[in-house]
């Protein structure tokens, strides 16, 4: 099986990138801020006092989630309802951040990454696929572009007047530190990871280098 890891901050393009490549490769994709995002919003709708590990674990034990890929690509069912739209919002994205940080809960989505990966050629995007879910990953990828430009696509993406564009990106910002400080798998990029800056690119030609990229590496493993 092959694993292609793309790796980077948020609204950098990575579920978008990854999912067209996939695509293109025939491979699955699986975007991982989707599963942080399913357990944010469970711990929501639970009311889990995520300062207390007993009510984390306990949490944890009872989440049933559940990915299929679809032609509308990948749907996130949580005990079987379809909440792939409910998790796409600035509340889920800062909870998510927070709950991200929880040992425990890295741990659990860990193991469900890694049983995933193991039976399927597959391209991941996260934030730690590269360094801790898939270390020896075939392809790594971390992909990044300028923090104004990131929470540009981002406001653009949540498409709600009622947001201002600064937030976005003071949000962003707030995002990318404590996704990059936490103690426990923080965002950074694998050693051997291709970095790819998308400033400077359309997403056509983003797609474009990286399919590129990537068939070069395949090559190469096949020699
Ligand atoms: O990619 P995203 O914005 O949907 O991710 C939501 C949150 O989940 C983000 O704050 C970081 C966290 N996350 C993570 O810690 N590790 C991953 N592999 C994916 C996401």
């Amino acid at each position: 099986m092959i694993c292609i890891a793309i790796d980077g901050p948020s609204g950098s393009g990575k579920s978008t990138v990854a999912k067209a490549l996939a695509k293109k490769l025939n491979f699955l994709f699986l975007d991982t801020g989707a599963l942080y995002r399913t357990v944010a919003y469970y711990f929501k709708v639970k009311n889990v006092n995520f300062s207390l590990s007993s009510e984390v674990e306990k949490a944890l034990d009872e989440i049933s989630i559940k990915i299929l890929s679809s032609d509308k690509g990948q749907r996130i069912l949580l005990s079987g309802k379809d909440i792939t739209s409910e998790i796409r919002n600035e509340e889920i994205s800062v909870i998510s951040s927070k709950i991200a940080a929880i040992p425990k809960v890295r741990e659990h989505l860990l193991k469900m990454q890694r049983a995933i990966a193991r039976k399927n050629n597959i391209i991941m995007d996260g934030r730690d696929i590269g360094t801790a879910v898939v270390p020896n990953a075939e392809v790594k990828i971390f992909l990044t572009a300028s923090p104004e430009l990131r929470a540009k696509r981002r406001y653009l993406q949540l498409n709600d007047e009622s947001i201002r564009m600064e937030k976005v990106l003071e949000d962003l910002i707030i995002r990318d530190e404590k996704d990059s400080t936490r103690k426990i798998c923080p965002l950074r990029r694998a050693e051997d990871a291709i970095l790819f800056d998308s400033s400077e690119f359309t997403l056509e030609e983003t797609i474009d280098n990286l399919l590129k990229i990537i068939k070069e590496r395949i090559k190469t493993l096949n020699e």
